[in-house]
């Protein structure tokens, strides 16, 4: 049977551990002067991008690169998607240059796991479906924190995380909550009543996910704090005044994470609004795990394609 990656709801604590502990792995090649393994040569990956993207695409790209696949970038606008095909119909395409692993970013919900249901032969790993999931950007979110803790001697296991601003429309925020919850993590989901609906935590069947309208109650206690961008681009009306009002009650400064949370550290998954949902303060500072973040796409994202691309071999680790 075919693997794929789709969501990171319904995975489980280990999985989840199983592609960290895969993506650590990998961070050190990119380390090396020469960065590239054989792994995956003669594999082929289609990178097929139907929405904008700057990390994503690239790090899949570099990713598949460092582990000696070919890959090709195939990008909407360029694409027969223009002259009216249909998306089956560019996967199937697609298929019949025998992709081991295709890399779908749609603006639909559910279309990787449509995708999916319709290849036989090629893995489908899903970088991003409308507002519904984005699990390698958690993936990596994931493994960012897991090294911070490790570095203090704590656990990832057990910390409390809070998201604020957008969380409706975010595919980061909702892959992120799965994982967190599978790791035995208490959530809390902070913004404007329009954002947040009480019954967005709902979705979630947990009581370990709370939400708050204020960023000072909503922020007190929390190990970890991520920023989500204001998706407009998702926005089908009006959810907030403006912007600039926005950022007076939610936008993420210092002087607020040191009397509500001061030992918190800070992510933001990018592209990043200073001034609307995080200050350059604390984007540059030292609480700033942003940076961090980037670095480990790519070994993220080399995990996952090796997990689901190579040809069974009994180590899930790979061993330089
Ligand atoms: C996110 C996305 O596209 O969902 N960005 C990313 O992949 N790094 C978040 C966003 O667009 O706000």
């Amino acid at each position: 049977m075919v693997d794929h990656l789709l969501g990171i709801e319904g995975l489980s604590k280990n999985e989840i551990h199983r592609y960290l502990e895969s993506a650590q792995s990998f961070v050190e090649v990119s380390e090396r002067d020469i960065k590239k393994v054989p792994t995956l040569r003669g594999k082929t990956i289609v990178n097929i991008f139907f929405e904008p993207s700057t990390r994503t695409l690239a790090s899949f790209d570099i990713a598949g690169k460092r582990l000696s696949a070919d890959t090709i970038n195939v990008s909407a606008g360029a694409s027969s998607v223009k002259k009216g095909e249909t998306l089956l119909d560019t996967v199937r395409t697609l298929e019949s240059m025998n992709p081991d692993v295709l890399v779908i970013r749609h603006s639909e919900s559910g279309a990787p796991h449509f995708v999916a249901q319709h290849l036989s032969r090629a893995s489908v790993v899903n970088a991003g479906d409308g507002a519904h999931e984005h699990p390698t950007q958690a993936l990596l979110d994931l493994l960012t924190l897991r090294q911070h803790f490790a570095e203090s001697g704590r656990d990832i296991e057990g910390i409390k995380i809070g998201f604020v601003g957008d969380v409706r429309h975010s595919r980061v925020a909702r892959s992120n909550i799965w994982g967190h919850l599978a790791l035995g993590n208490r959530v809390r989901l902070i913004g404007p009543t329009t954002l947040v609906p009480r019954d967005l935590a709902t979705v979630f069947r947990s009581d370990r996910v709370e939400v708050a309208h204020s960023l000072q109650e909503g922020l007190d206690g929390l190990d970890v704090v991520v920023c989500l961008r204001m998706q407009l681009e998702r926005q089908d009306e009006h959810f907030i005044p403006n912007l600039d009002e926005y950022s007076k009650e939610y936008c993420v400064s210092e002087r607020v994470l040191a009397r509500c949370c001061p030992q918190s550290v800070v992510l933001h998954p990018g592209p990043m609004n200073r001034g609307t949902e995080v200050t350059g303060d604390v984007a540059d500072g030292p609480r700033s795990l942003i940076r961090r973040q980037v670095n480990n796409g790519v070994a993220v994202r080399m995990a996952v394609l090796y997990l689901l691309a190579r040809t069974a071999e009994p180590h899930e680790v790979f061993e330089p």
